[in-house]
């Protein structure tokens, strides 16, 4: 990255799920910010604001980032991926958005962007998780409304759900 100077504002372009977008950011802009504030991407949450709670957590070139700890500077030319992109299309839930609304996995909401976008990179890597490496996961992740068991339950649903459409696939092939 070139050198940018304090109080300068910089056009800066990324894809945010698949799709062109960009705008303008000063140096010390947090990714929280210009998602939610620049662009109107408000799915990702703001909580503790340094890194502790989980709540704004995106995916930033296929790896989880706390967008809070992020400078939207460093998305430049990153594909990014927020809660918006898991539906697989308008009026439809993934998997796991599907097992969590069954499950009744989340009160107030307010941490589940998070723990979505973590757990779906999560069971992407790792097909038939115990339920001691969800609860791992899930230390990184603060709910304030303590849900933290239904939240495993629909975890553990979805691996399944997604692991028996992978035997599927492979057994049609
Ligand atoms: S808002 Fe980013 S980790 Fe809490
Ligand atoms: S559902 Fe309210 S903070 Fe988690």
């Amino acid at each position: 990255m070139s050198r940018l100077a304090a109080g300068q504002r910089h056009t800066i372009q990324f894809t945010l799920n698949g799709k062109p977008c960009g705008g303008e950011a000063e140096p010390r802009m947090l990714l929280t910010d210009f998602l939610r504030h620049q662009i109107g991407a408000t799915g990702t949450h703001v909580g503790c604001e340094h890194g502790v709670c989980g709540a704004c957590t995106v995916e930033v070139d296929g790896k989880l980032a706390r967008a809070c700890l992020t400078l939207a500077v460093q998305a430049e030319g990153c594909a990014v991926r927020t809660v918006e992109g898991l539906a697989p299309a308008s009026g439809r839930l993934s998997i796991l958005q599907a097992a969590f609304k069954r499950n009744h996995a989340l009160q107030c909401g307010f941490c589940t962007a998070g723990i979505l976008m973590s757990l779906d990179h999560f069971l992407r890597e790792t097909p038939q998780p115990s339920e001691q490496e969800v609860r791992d996961l899930l230390t990184g992740h603060l709910c304030r409304c303590t849900g933290y068991t239904p939240i495993v339950y629909a975890a553990m649903e979805a691996a399944a759900e997604m692991d028996g459409d992978r035997s599927g696939e492979k057994s049609d092939a």
